[in-house]
């Protein structure tokens, strides 16, 4: 059971290196589940577009040590997000990562399955990371409840502003004068910056550094595949019964 739950945020104006740094986290997780909107994160445990599909990777799941699944929506619409959030939701104890928030989630609207996970997903062990060029375009109900904010260069006024009123001028204006490529983390309980993607890394509860040999050892046995076929594999293959990014 995943003990602390954080709602992470990791924003940034366009290609300034968002999805490589959740990828470097998500990499690191032993749970993990990816709203995969643009089919970035590699290969994963297990892959598919299908709700079902997804919701029966993630029953054969529960209760195991390791678990990677990235969806990789069709139209990426807000009932494909729905679907994914419920499924993500029954099965509790994962990372979320989900990709580009805003396409999803606009400021005025947090789709329901969604907001359960945001407000009540601690409980069921579930965090979240979600990644967005854009933070006046997202719902404030999921930038009130972010726990730690990762932040690349960003240039718009209105997210700036945004950025400055949850989490103060100070690191607004850091977040403003950033290269790209470069990020600055904030806390808000400890209203702290910090540096150093091994904080994020461990933020939900993983070891600091490379995971114990042991582990490693216990899993060295499965590799890494794509399952391309997905409700029958569930079943009938075990192929996927790995966490192919163990590091
Ligand atoms: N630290 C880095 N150093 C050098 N190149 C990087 C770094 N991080 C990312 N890149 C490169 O920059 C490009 C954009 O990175 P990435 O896709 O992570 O950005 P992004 O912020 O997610 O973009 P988008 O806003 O389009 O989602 C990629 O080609 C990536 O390989
Ligand atoms: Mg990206």
């Amino acid at each position: 059971m995943m003990k602390q739950a954080p709602v992470v945020a990791c924003f940034g104006r366009r290609g300034v290196g968002k999805t490589t740094l959740a990828r470097t986290i998500a990499r690191h997780q032993s749970r993990l589940v990816v709203w995969d909107y643009l089919g970035e994160y590699g290969p994963l445990a297990f892959r598919t577009s299908d709700p079902d599909s997804l919701a029966e990777y993630l029953s054969w799941a529960r209760g195991r040590r390791f678990a990677a699944a990235r969806f990789i929506p069709d139209k990426g619409t807000v009932e494909e997000f729905e679907a994914f959030c419920a499924a993500v939701y029954q099965s509790g104890n994962l990372l979320v990562v989900v990709e580009e928030a805003a396409a999803v989630c606009q400021a005025s609207y947090l789709p329901p399955a969604f907001g359960r996970i945001v407000r009540q997903g601690r409980h069921r062990g579930l965090g979240l990371l979600w990644c967005s060029q854009r933070l006046n375009e997202v719902s404030r109900t999921l930038t009130s409840l972010t726990d730690v904010w990762a932040g690349f260069s960003l240039s718009e006024p209105g997210d700036l502003q945004a950025l400055a009123l949850r989490c103060g001028r100070e690191y607004a204006d850091k977040v403003a004068a950033l290269p790209r490529f470069q990020w600055v983390g904030f806390d808000v309980d400890s209203q702290a910056m910090f540096t150093g993607t091994e904080r994020l890394k461990t933020l939900w509860g993983a070891p600091a550094g490379a995971w114990p040999e042991t582990v490693k050892e216990e899993n060295s046995h499965l590799k890494a595949r794509h399952v391309r076929e997905p409700v029958t594999a569930v079943t009938r293959n075990r192929k996927f019964r790995l966490f192919p990014y163990l590091r």
